[in-house]
């Protein structure tokens, strides 16, 4: 697998919250009331990914803690959703949807073309670090397809021309 970071140590890459995230941690969980706290785990969760980049098993037993709950229930909520990431991910992580109406309208060539644009496979980051590709059900553009979301924009009706130049276009940000 392709990747910009070691991921030999992964699983026990330490995390910390900033005193900044954890102000917010608090101003989250106290919009809830008494008891029911594990409810503002999915804002917790993305709080701690945009700051870290993906969810470490650290990361998310301490958001157990911080919650009172388990860390399976962590673990379970985690691998459920597919926009959290429970690998290293590149800059951007290109979330090509896969459901029947896109696949109709030609996502698997899109995914393909994707794949050999970037010498890698879904799932994996390329070798420069700048993208990971990803695949997801239905995000609510059916119309609109083949499409990708990336940092929760949507890049949408996609041609092989058209990724070749989000690829130049991303690249060309990254100078
Ligand atoms: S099927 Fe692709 S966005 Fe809905």
């Amino acid at each position: 697998m392709k990747t910009h970071t070691d991921t030999s140590n992964k699983y026990s890459e330490k995390f910390e919250f900033s005193p900044e995230s954890l102000a917010k941690v608090n101003d989250l969980i106290a919009q809830y009331p008494e008891g029911k706290q594990k409810s503002a785990i999915l804002a917790i969760l993305h709080l701690v990914q945009e700051e870290n980049g993906w969810l470490t098993i650290n990361a998310m037993d301490q958001v157990a803690v911080i919650l009172g709950i388990k860390p399976i229930e962590v673990y379970e909520v985690v691998t459920f959703y597919t926009m959290f990431h429970i690998e290293p991910v590149g800059k951007h992580v290109w979330e090509v949807c896969r459901t029947g109406p896109c696949m109709l309208v030609g996502s698997d060539k899109i995914i393909e073309h994707i794949e050999k644009r970037l010498d890698i496979k879904v799932g994996e980051t390329s070798a420069d670090g700048l993208f990971t590709l990803k695949t997801v059900e239905c995000l609510g553009a059916c119309g609109y397809g083949p499409m990708f979301q990336c940092k929760g924009k949507n890049y949408e009706h996609l041609t092989t021309e058209k990724v070749d130049e989000l690829i130049e276009q991303f690249r060309n940000e990254a100078k």
